[in-house]
Order: structure tokens, then sequence, then C-alpha cells
């Protein structure tokens, strides 16, 4: 593969938030898990851990874990918030709950301050899950990132058996989708790189930085 082939996959791969039945097989989730397993991790500590479901009951209860969550917080805040419905969480192909050990810290012998531990230990774990949705792109599967909110993490916790020694991070869905979706604005690359020194006529006025993102 060269890289305009690379570059292909990476520019295909959306969010996908609407999804149409059809399986995963069990051989592209493997692949998936096998991209996984290629990711750089700070001291090869590999944090990752996946706990996957095909379970129909399963993957309700998750949409109606997060559905209690949205109408809470809507309720609290009906003007302000603007939280997506995560519906999608509920019927998709295969639900793939992200968790990670946190004992793995431990290894970072040289990393010494819990925030910089903490920063290599969910990068570790954000670098595998990023080579799964690659794969999955490649194979025409739509995935998205769902954030694990205190507020859902408990039930979540306790409906996959998540031991107390893990981290639970992230849900991520993966399945057709029933559209690609359009690609969402990207900031042009001269816009954030910086040649020798930071150039500070490019640093973002806080208006600019509030008013993101465009779509
Ligand atoms: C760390 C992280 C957390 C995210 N959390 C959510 C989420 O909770 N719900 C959601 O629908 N999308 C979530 N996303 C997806 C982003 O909204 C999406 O990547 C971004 O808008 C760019 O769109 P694209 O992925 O289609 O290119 C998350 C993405 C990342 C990297």
């Amino acid at each position: 593969m060269d890289t305009g082939e690379l570059l292909e996959v990476m520019a295909a791969r959306r969010s996908v938030r609407v999804y149409r039945s059809g399986q995963v097989a069990d051989g592209q989730l493997q692949l998936m898990f096998e991209a996984a397993r290629l990711a750089p991790s700070g001291a090869n500590s590999q944090p990752w851990e996946f706990v996957v479901t095909r379970d129909r009951a399963k993957m309700r209860r998750v949409r109606q874990i997060y559905s209690d969550e949205w109408k809470q917080r809507k309720l609290e805040d009906p003007v302000h918030y603007k939280g997506l419905k995560k519906d999608y969480v509920g019927d998709v192909s295969a639900l793939v709950l992200v968790c990670g050990d946190a004992r793995t810290k431990r290894v970072y012998l040289t990393t010494r301050q819990p925030a910089d531990r903490e920063k290599l230990f969910q990068a570790n774990v954000a670098n595998a899950v990023e080579h799964m949705m690659l794969a999955a792109a490649s194979m025409g599967f739509g995935t998205v990132w769902v954030s694990v909110r205190k507020e859902v993490e408990p039930e979540l916790r306790a409906l996959f058996k998540v031991p107390r020694s893990l981290r639970l991070l992230w849900v991520m869905p993966v399945g057709r989708p029933r559209a690609w979706p359009k690609p969402k604005p990207r900031r042009k690359v001269d816009d954030f790189v910086h040649w020798e020194t930071y150039d500070n006529s490019k640093l973002r006025p806080e208006s600019q930085i509030r008013s993101w993102p465009k779509s």
C-alpha cells in the first residue's frame, strides 16, 4: 500500500451515527483487533482491553442508559444542553467497550507526575481505537467514538462486568452506515504547522476557538 492509499482510508473514515442492519463478521472484527494490537504505546505497555457484544438486549440497555442520561441533562438545562442522543448505540452489528488497565501506569518508570502518566495511558488506548477505526473504514464499516461520562459509567460497568481495576473509557459501535456522512470541516495544514518556532501570528483568538466547530 502506498501513502496515497493510506490517506484514502483515513479520508474515508467518518463518525457514523446512523447504521443499517448487516453483520460485521467475526473475522472482520478480528482484523480490527489485530490493528489495535499493532498500536504504539508508552513503554510498550499495551493497556487496552475490549469487551465486545452482539447481544441486542444488551445494546438496547446501553441505549436506555444513554437516553436516561440525555433526559436528565436536558431536564437540568433545557436551553443550553446540546448533547446528542446516541440512540445508535442500541442497534449496530457490534458494540465494543473500550477499557484500559490503569495499573500499567506503573511501567512508565521515568514518568513521575500523575498527570503525565494519565496522559500516556489515555493516549495509548486512543491509539488503539484509531487503528481499529481505520481498519473498520478500510472494510467499509462505520464507527464512532462515544464518550463514557461519569453519569453512565457505573451502569455500563455493571452490565458488562468490567472489573474495578480497569477504566471504562469509550464505547465504539461498529456497523454498516445507513449513509456515509459528509466530511466534517478540517483546519488547513498551514494553520497548525509551525516551522522551527511557533508562529504567533497563527495563534487563534478566543473568538475563533469558541465559534468552532463550523458544522
Ligand atoms: C475523544 C473523542 C470523543 C468523542 N466523543 C463523541 C461522543 O461522545 N459522541 C459522538 O457522537 N461523537 C464523539 N466523537 C466524534 C467526533 O465528534 C468526531 O470525530 C468529529 O466531529 C469529526 O468528525 P469525523 O469523525 O466524522 O471526521 C468523539 C471523538 C473523539 C476523538
